[in-house]
């Protein structure tokens, strides 16, 4: 069986770019593969955090992922700080990567500009993901296509390491979905929904309310010359709600479109609207009682201790490789 590895940073607002580009295929992908699913919170403090904050976002995420459907039984569920290979692993590859192509990052370029000082953790942020996922001898890594670039750079690293020293990591592919790999702001269709902007309508939070998601949804950028087709080119407000429909009922994009071929925007958006909301609602309801059960932190114990076996076999030969200890 095939191994999966993904990773969500604890940031709270997940939103449906995070659910339509990683997460859903996070499900579909435990029925036929060995599963990882990491909560990343050594990435989250890459920029300052509150700690109590931080600790509720870990917990807020695991009880994401296992209201979405992950299944502990089938997928190992756990957090990052939990398991020191990560962290240890980081190092290393620390060590083989250059600052050149870490600058080069484009995430990089856009957190550091502009700023005075520049944190080294956001510099190797994506070195610590290399470790996440070659920890694991992953095959398969679901992430949204922001993530392109880190997954190349950690193809990059694997290949590096077994030329110049001898074969220690799998090298990865990552796993790109076709409709909602890049979900836009609904605010600004040009820039990708995230879950830092300031205008909470540029998103929709997995954990919404029905009238938040409709607000959204009605106020969401489109344009005026009032023909409904996908063309993310010039029309990318509209593409963007027609990806996210066909995202979640699964239609494809096309289908979605001609049927709504001769009608406004008006009739798109509102039944935009009830496909969130349905999509969403089982979601919400399974949160709260998971969020709140005893249980949750006993799932994540168990998924430490069974990544932490894994990541120390890994560890062994990373070590033996590199000659480090005796
Ligand atoms: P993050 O919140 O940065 O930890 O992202 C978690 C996952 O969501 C990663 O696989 C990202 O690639 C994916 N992701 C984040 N934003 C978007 C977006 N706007 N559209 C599609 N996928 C996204
Ligand atoms: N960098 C990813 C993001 O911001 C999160 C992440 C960290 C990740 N480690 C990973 C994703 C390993 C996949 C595999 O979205």
């Amino acid at each position: 069986m095939k191994r999966v590895f993904s990773g969500v940073q604890p940031t709270g607002n997940i939103h449906i770019g995070n659910y339509l580009g990683a997460l859903k295929q996070f499900v579909e992908l435990q029925e036929d593969h060995e599963c990882l699913y990491c909560i990343v919170d050594e990435h989250a403090i890459t920029v300052p955090q509150d700690p109590k904050e931080l600790r509720q976002h870990i917990l807020d995420v695991a009880a994401l992922y296992l209201a979405i459907g992950i299944d502990p039984k089938k997928s190992i569920v756990f957090v990052q700080s939990q398991v020191s290979g990560h962290a240890e692993l980081g190092w290393v590859l620390c060590c083989n990567s250059y600052t050149g192509e870490l600058s080069r990052m484009t995430q990089f370029k856009a957190k550091s500009g502009g700023q005075e000082s520049v944190g080294t953790g956001l510099l190797t942020y994506p070195v610590l993901m290399a470790a996440d996922i070659l920890l694991y001898d992953t095959d398969i890594v679901p992430v949204g296509n922001d993530q392109k670039q880190h997954i190349e750079l950690c193809r990059d690293i694997a290949i590096r390491v077994n030329h110049n020293y001898k074969e220690t990591f799998v090298v990865p592919e990552g796993r790109f979905m076709k409709a909602g790999a890049r979900i836009m702001a609904l605010d600004d269709p040009t820039s990708k929904m995230s879950k830092s902007a300031i205008n909470v309508h540029s998103r929709i939070s997995l954990l919404d309310e029905d009238s938040k998601i409709k607000k959204s949804i009605m106020r969401a950028t489109t344009d005026s010359d009032g023909e409904i087709r996908f063309d993310p080119e010039n029309k990318p407000g509209v593409s963007n709600l027609l990806s996210i429909y066909s995202a979640f009922s699964g239609e494809d994009i096309e289908t979605i479109a001609a049927r709504f071929a001769g009608k406004g925007y008006g009739d798109l958006k509102k039944e935009l609207v009830g496909v969130t909301q349905e999509a969403l609602a089982p979601i919400k309801a399974n949160f709260k009682e998971i969020r709140e059960s005893d249980e949750l932190k006993a799932i994540l114990r168990d998924g430490a201790e069974r990544a932490g076996a894994i990541a120390e076999k890994t560890m062994k030969r990373v070590r033996d490789t590199f000659g480090l200890g005796f």
